[in-house]
């Protein structure tokens, strides 16, 4: 059995250009400007337009990429997309872009982890490569949320807002202190009806009903979902962080899901991480599930906040309730 060290060769993002702020929510619902900020820490999101879907909006983000790994696009082994909102159920967005790349015949396909998503793809990919069943793997974190938000709803149509991030994983090479040094994923499905899409599967298939009650849109208990995400969070850290022998002190950089601002603070708090150490980005885009942590990783690498050899922790909650944790050295 072989054990390769794995590395992240790259990450970048894409958004839509269309954005959505709390001032324009504020003339759709009862809701304000200064409840959303106090409350989430949001001030504006991006939003697709109508003829967009997730592959889309993925290879906007995979072409970023390209451009600033050298890592050749004929040389992708495996796809990974970590996605609740896909263009179809079936087939996979991962097959889709597979196409949209040209790519061979290569291992593609979808993953359902809520928020959690790219945490659970990113330790898929790693098992993949480390014991040399692929080479270079490319994992997406991408959410159309706005799709299936109802927005009659103030309890979440502030939250959401649609983006991409994107990721190569590859083999480090001998010495090289860039590597992912661990991964920790978990669930717990007794809570999934707290945050759910009641139709649109076999549960309850498309009717005239089920459009005309809006049940194709997303529906959350949010604080319940809260104090489960302030736990869950920090648990998720604090378990990764233990288990490598490491404190709060020996990480450069946290990268929270991007949920809510008071979850993120209670999270740096837990493993004691003074607040210039946590990635942001929440107040331009909110929730963005799955994308959340790549977009967040790709703007600081861009700026030049993460650098190689930085010591990185993203910590994640979503629906399931499914959480985890990845401890890279970038
Ligand atoms: C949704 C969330 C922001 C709500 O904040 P909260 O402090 O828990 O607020 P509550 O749900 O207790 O609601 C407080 C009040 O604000 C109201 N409210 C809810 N949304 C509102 C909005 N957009 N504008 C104004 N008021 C709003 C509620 O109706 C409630 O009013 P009431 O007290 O008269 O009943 C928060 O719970 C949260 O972020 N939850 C986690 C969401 C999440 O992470 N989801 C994805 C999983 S990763």
């Amino acid at each position: 059995m072989n054990n390769y060290k794995v590395k992240f060769a790259g990450v970048s993002m894409s958004v839509p250009d269309k954005v959505l702020t709390n001032a324009d929510l504020e003339k759709m619902v009862d809701t304000s400007d200064e409840w959303i900020r106090t409350r989430t820490g949001m001030v504006e999101r991006r939003i697709t337009d109508e003829n967009t879907a997730a592959s889309d909006l993925s290879y906007k983000a995979i072409e970023k990429l390209f451009k600033t790994v050298d890592i050749k696009q004929k040389d992708i082994d495996l796809i990974i997309v970590a996605t609740i909102s896909p263009d179809h159920l079936f087939p996979s967005t991962a097959c889709i872009l597979q196409k949209k790349l040209g790519l061979p015949p290569v291992p593609a396909f979808d993953l359902s982890a809520g928020c959690t998503g790219f945490i659970y793809a990113v330790t898929i990919a790693k098992r993949f490569i480390e014991c040399g069943m692929s080479k270079n793997a490319l994992v997406i974190g991408v959410e159309l949320l706005t799709k299936i938000t109802d927005w009659t709803d103030r309890n979440t149509c502030v939250l959401f807002g649609d983006g991409a991030g994107a990721a190569i994983l590859t083999k480090a090479k001998k010495g090289e202190i860039s590597e992912i040094v661990d991964t920790y994923i978990n669930a717990d499905g007794k809570y999934g009806d707290l945050l759910y899409m009641p139709a649109g599967g076999s549960r309850m298939p498309a009717t005239t009903y089920t459009v005309k009650k809006n049940l194709h849109t997303l529906r959350m208990e949010g604080n319940k979902i809260f104090k489960a995400a302030v736990k869950a969070m920090g648990d998720a850290a604090v378990t990764i962080l233990q288990r490598n022998g490491l404190t709060g002190e020996d990480i450069d950089w946290l990268i929270p899901h991007q949920a809510n601002l008071r979850i993120i603070d209670a999270t740096a708090r837990r493993i004691k991480l003074p607040p210039q150490k946590v990635i942001i980005n929440i107040e331009k885009y909110g929730n963005t599930s799955s994308a959340t942590i790549p977009m967040a990783f790709a703007e600081a690498v861009e700026d030049g906040r993460i650098r190689r050899g930085d010591m990185v922790l993203l910590d994640a909650f979503g629906a399931g309730f499914t959480w985890g944790s990845v401890l890279l050295r970038y």
